[in-house]
C-alpha cells in the first residue's frame, strides 16, 4: 500500500472493537487519528496506552454522534486548529435488537439516530474539508444485516441499510473531487458489540459462516485501511464485506 503518513484521519467510536483496532491502525500507517467517543473514559485511556508510541498522534474528543450541536463542535474544533481531514470512518453504532412487533419506538429511534443520523452529520461536515482539499476518502462502517435480514434487528438493519443509500448518494455527489466513499459490512466480529448474545445464538451464527470463526477487529481495519490508501482511488460507491464469506 502506498502512504497515508500524516494524513489526518477522524474516526468515530474510535476507542472500544472495531474502532479501537480503525485507530491503531491508522496510527501504525503514519497518520494522525482524530478518534471520537461516547463517554467511556476508561476505553479511551486504554487506547491511548496501546497507542504506545504513536500516542502523540491521537486526539481523543468525546462527541455524541446523534447530537448534531456535539459534531458541529468537534468539527469546529477541527477547523480552529487547522487540522486538513484527508479520511472519515464513521463507525460509531449500536444495536437494540427486538422482534419488531415488540420494539419500542425509543429503541428504534436511538439506532436510526446514532448508526444513520450519526453517519450523516459526521459526512455532512466532512465533505467541506475534503471538497476544499479535492481529495479524501469516507468509509461507512455497516452490516450484513442490510441485506441478508436477522430476525430481531429491523431498527439495526434498517439503519445499516440507511447507511448504503447514503453512501450511493454521496458517491455520485463527491465522484469528480477525487473523494471516495464506499461502505466495509463486517461480518461477526468479536467485539462488545456481539458480547451479549446468548450463548445459543451465537453458535446459531457460527454455524452460518463458511471460514467456521468470528472475526478480528484487526482484521475489519485491515479492509477499511486498505480503501482509505490514495491507491485505492478506483474504488468508490461500493460496500467490502468482512464475513468470512457469511
Ligand atoms: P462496540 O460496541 O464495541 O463499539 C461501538 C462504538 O460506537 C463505541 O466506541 C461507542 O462508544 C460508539 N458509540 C455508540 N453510540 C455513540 C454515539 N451516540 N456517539 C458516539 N459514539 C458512539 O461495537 P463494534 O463491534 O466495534 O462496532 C463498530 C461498528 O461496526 C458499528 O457500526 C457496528 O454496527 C459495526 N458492526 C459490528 C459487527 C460486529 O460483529 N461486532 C458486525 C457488523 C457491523
Amino acid at each position: 500500500m502506498s502512504s497515508i503518513q500524516g494524513q489526518a484521519a477522524v474516526i468515530t467510536g474510535g476507542t472500544r472493537g472495531i474502532g479501537r483496532a480503525l485507530s491503531l491502525a491508522f496510527l501504525e500507517a503514519g497518520a494522525s487519528v482524530h478518534s471520537t467517543y461516547q463517554g467511556n473514559e476508561d476505553a479511551a485511556m486504554k487506547t491511548r496506552e496501546l497507542a504506545g508510541a504513536h500516542a502523540e498522534r491521537l486526539y481523543l474528543s468525546r462527541c455524541d454522534v446523534c447530537d448534531p450541536a456535539s459534531v458541529e463542535a468537534f468539527w469546529k474544533g477541527l477547523e480552529e486548529r487547522g487540522v486538513n481531514v484527508q479520511i472519515l470512518v464513521s463507525n460509531a453504532g449500536i444495536r437494540r435488537d427486538q422482534l419488531l412487533a415488540l420494539q419500542k419506538l425509543e429503541d428504534w429511534d436511538a439506532v436510526l439516530d446514532t448508526n444513520l443520523r450519526g453517519s450523516f452529520l459526521m459526512a455532512k461536515h466532512a465533505v467541506p474539508f475534503m471538497l476544499r482539499a479535492r481529495y479524501g476518502r469516507i468509509v461507512f462502517v455497516t452490516s450484513p444485516a442490510a441485506r441478508h435480514g436477522f430476525a430481531g434487528q429491523a431498527s439495526y438493519g434498517a439503519s445499516k441499510a440507511g447507511q448504503m443509500g447514503l453512501m450511493r448518494a454521496l458517491a455520485r455527489e463527491v465522484g469528480r473531487k477525487k473523494i471516495t466513499v464506499n461502505c466495509v459490512a463486517p461480518g461477526f466480529i468479536e467485539t462488545e458489540l456481539i458480547g451479549d448474545l446468548p450463548e445459543e445464538l451465537k453458535k446459531e451464527y457460527l454455524a452460518m459462516v463458511p471460514a467456521a470463526r468470528f472475526g478480528k477487529p484487526e482484521e475489519v481495519a485491515w479492509a477499511v485501511r486498505m480503501l482509505c490508501d490514495p491507491a485505492a482511488s478506483y474504488i468508490h460507491g461500493t460496500t467490502l464485506e468482512v464475513t468470512g464469506g457469511l
